[in-house]
């Protein structure tokens, strides 16, 4: 079973993208794969993956003052904002997280437009760690 579980990524929230690049790219050597603007999510997010591209970090900047991100990091300054674990069935991991008392932000998983699905889990149930769980989509 533990080879079901992944780290997809672990993102990080910032308030200047080009100033966490000069840190993670051009001082530290990671390779940035991508960069892109989520409109829906009001994120500029970086990706920059690691080892043989399995896992990533994702270096998110928000794009408006009014989403969780951009309040988390108000309240925070920029920092870890969370893990990401992959799973093989996310609704059976949120029905046994469920039976086990979690507290749930997205009891129901949340569908990407690429067909990923995902759900976040409540710090307070993670030991004061925002953890999202992914379960990518079939490979054609
Ligand atoms: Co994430």
């Amino acid at each position: 079973m533990a080879q079901q579980h992944r780290l997809n990524h672990l993102a990080i929230a910032v308030t200047d993208l080009d100033a966490a690049l000069a840190f993670y790219r051009d001082a530290l050597g990671l390779h940035v794969e991508r960069v892109e603007t989520v409109e829906r999510e009001a994120v500029a997010v970086a990706f920059l993956p690691l080892g043989d591209g399995e896992s990533e970090i994702e270096i998110l900047q928000p794009t408006r003052d009014d989403t969780g991100v951009a309040k988390w990091l108000a309240k925070h300054g920029p920092g870890m904002h969370h893990l990401c674990i992959q799973v093989a069935d996310i609704e059976a991991t949120l029905a046994r997280l469920a039976a086990h008392g979690a507290e749930l932000i997205n009891p129901q998983p949340v569908e990407k437009p690429d067909g990923t699905r995902y759900a976040f889990i409540h710090p307070k149930s993670a030991f004061g760690v925002l953890v999202e769980l992914y379960q990518l989509p079939p490979t054609a």
